[in-house]
């Protein structure tokens, strides 16, 4: 029996077959069913895409409901266990895990893109002493369009692919230069002789010493959490990577879009919220009645709930491992114990166990970031250096699969009828 879905439309009386395919309806096969020739036929409505898959796609997979993550097939556990982040980006965009040889071509070529053009640095040096990284993140890789102008060739594979090499290089360093600008420090170059995290803490940290010397178990923490952050399918700026993308622009404007939306405090800015909201608990005795709160709609538990996960989020997991070991270098975040007495009350709590809301990646990692010396407001910038290989791959598959075209919703137009104009002198 085929599979499909029988629609009768009860004004006029007529039956649909309608394909069911991987447990989704077509919604242009909806389009059919009209009630006259004029009819603009049956349209879909679902804000926020609840319930719409917008492409197909073979880069990641989430089991929300088992808690379950994979790039590429690969368990994010077997990732963080295992692999290192430039590993990681390159199996994220190009779907397998790289050969020792393709590893180290890979790696050279990461490293040999870091630098950033002197203008650029220039540019960057223009905003004002207090502005906020991500902002200078955001606007700086939307200005590396006007340095590449060559990326704008979009249907070229070999472009796509140095683009995303300068990507995935340069973005540790404008973030770590918007780091130096926040602090008022000098901007450090990047080192060649180090990995991927520990050139980045060289940026970030380097002083007056002639070689910076990188602590292992931080810039491997560091890894660990930029695995973690990679990809997510089709979240809210992997979303607008595409979405952006699908109008043709280059990748770095399109870039700069997906990093707006990561800035906003429902997506990559909730690590921050949640140490917003550790720092106003101040005291684990105070966590009963900060809870209450929260179960009476006055506030918001941060870093708690998922749209997807409806199961603890299996990256939590891992943080919470990475945060011991961070710990052992830095010294314990004193944040810590109220975030775990948060956590062992919300778990056992019936508001949240009814509403499957377990602890998200964001609970923890802004504990880790500032335990490792970072503002609050460079929370979100470290989230989009990793992210960037996940924005990247999202934004070829959309390229090459043949059945996307420039995105663009329907609406359901609810506003006035038409209306007359009449003059201002004329208007009561
Ligand atoms: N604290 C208290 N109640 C919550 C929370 C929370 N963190 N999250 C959801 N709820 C409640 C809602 O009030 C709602 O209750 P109701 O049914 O009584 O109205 C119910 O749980 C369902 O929540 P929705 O808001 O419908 O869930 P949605 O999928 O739209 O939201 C979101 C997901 C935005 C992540 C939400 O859970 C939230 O705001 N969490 C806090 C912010 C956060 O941690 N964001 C990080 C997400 S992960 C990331 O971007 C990397």
């Amino acid at each position: 029996m085929p599979d499909t879905l029988t629609i009768t439309d009860n004004r006029t009386g007529k039956q649909y077959e309608i394909p069911v395919k991987d447990g989704a309806i077509r919604a242009m096969d909806l389009r059919q069913i009209r009630t006259s020739p004029d009819d603009f036929g049956l349209m879909t409505y679902d804000p926020a895409f609840m319930n719409t898959a917008s492409c197909r796609s073979r880069v990641t997979f989430i089991d929300g409901d088992k808690g379950i993550l994979r790039y590429r097939g690969y368990p994010i556990e077997q990732l963080a266990e295992q692999s290192d982040y430039l590993e990681t980006a390159y199996l994220i965009l190009f779907g397998e895990l790289p050969t020792e040889v393709e590893y180290q071509a890979w790696k050279r070529d990461i490293t040999l893109h870091t630098m950033l053009h002197e203008n650029i640095k220039k540019f960057m040096e223009g905003f004002n002493y207090d502005a906020h990284p991500m902002g200078i993140f955001l606007s700086t890789v939307g200005a590396l369009s006007t340095f590449y102008p060559d990326a704008k060739d979009i249907g070229d594979e070999v472009s796509r692919r140095m683009q995303a090499v300068r990507l995935i290089a340069k973005v540790p360093t404008i973030a770590a230069y918007a780091f130096r600008h926040l602090m008022g420090r000098p901007y450090v170059y990047p080192d060649n002789d180090l990995s991927f995290s520990g050139n980045f803490l060289n940026m970030l940290f380097k002083m007056a010493e002639a070689k910076y010397e990188p602590s292992p178990v931080l810039a491997r923490a560091l890894d660990v959490l930029f695995i973690l952050h990679a990809d997510h399918e089709q979240n809210c700026s992997a979303n607008a990577m595409r979405a952006i993308g699908s109008s043709h622009v280059d990748p770095y404007s399109a870039l700069a879009g997906a990093a707006a939306a990561l800035y906003g405090p429902l997506h990559g800015g909730a690590n921050e919220a949640v140490l917003k909201m550790l720092h106003e608990i101040g005291h684990v005795a105070n966590v009963p009645t900060f809870i209450e709160k929260v179960k009476h709609g006055e506030d918001r538990l941060m870093g708690f709930g998922h749209r997807v996960y409806k199961s603890y989020d299996p990256r939590a997991r891992i943080i919470k491992k990475a945060a011991d070991d961070v710990f052992a270098v830095t010294g314990r975040n004193p944040l810590l114990d109220i975030a775990l007495e948060l956590e062992r009350i919300a778990l056992e709590d019936e508001y949240f166990v009814s509403r499957k809301l377990y602890p998200n990646v964001d609970f923890y990692s802004g504990l880790i970031y500032q335990a490792l010396g970072f503002p609050m407001e460079m929370f979100p910038v470290l989230f989009a250096i990793p992210r960037t290989s996940g924005w990247v791959a999202q934004w070829m598959e959309m390229l090459t699969d043949p059945e996307q075209k420039i995105a663009r919703p329907r609406q359901i137009y609810v506003g006035y009828d038409i209306r007359t104009f009449v003059p201002r002198a004329k208007r009561g």
